[in-house]
């Protein structure tokens, strides 16, 4: 590492300047709160959050496709907003809540988009539909008052290659129906 403070002053003094402490590249130890559990894990610093998921923590829901933020199959919550968790070191999680597919029922009870999604057939292999059904869900939480606008826009960043797209919208908008009349 360039140690910055002496190579700009040349003073002898500042080489004893220590930068922030070096993790890696060993494993190292880290909790993460994922679907209301403290889970300790070993990660090596390159480790996304996705592969912690789904190596160490064994949730194979979350899944990955492009492994480069570009179609958000491998979406989860974090504190409760969506975040590609391919592009996040699971390092860098540090205290925020970790939501998977794995945690959205309660239960046996699914979350109402889970519900919507079998009712309306709105997957077909399924590989795009866990971070679908994750931002559905997650605009429902901020609103039940939704139109199809507002669904589309919730998975414009979601490549669906089976093309369910209008399945998910019609899901999605009768979820939001059912939250709102509390059925
Ligand atoms: S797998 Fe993360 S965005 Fe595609
Ligand atoms: S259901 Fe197959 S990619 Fe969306």
């Amino acid at each position: 590492m360039i140690d910055t403070a002496a190579t700009i002053t040349g003073n002898a003094e500042a080489a004893q300047i220590v930068g922030p402490p070096t993790r890696g590249p060993q494993p190292v130890s880290i909790t993460l709160n994922v679907n209301g559990a403290e889970r300790t894990l070993q990660v090596e610093p390159r480790m996304t959050l996705a592969e912690a998921l789904r190596g160490p923590l064994r949730l194979t829901g979350t899944k990955v496709a492009c492994n480069r933020g570009a179609c958000s199959a491998c979406t989860v919550w974090l504190d409760g907003a969506t975040v590609c968790s391919c592009m996040l070191l699971a390092l860098d999680v540090g205290t925020r809540r970790v939501t998977t597919i794995e945690g959205l029922a309660h239960g046996d009870v699914l979350h109402p988009v889970q519900a919507a999604f079998i009712e309306h057939d709105a997957l077909q292999c399924g590989f795009c539909t866990p971070g679908m059904v994750l931002s559905c869900a997650a605009l429902l939480e901020r609103t039940s008052d939704v139109t199809a606008e507002d669904v589309r826009a919730a998975i414009s960043g979601h490549y669906c290659r089976c093309g369910t797209y209008p399945h998910v919208v019609a899901a999605t908008l009768a979820a939001a129906s059912t939250r709102k009349s509390g059925t």
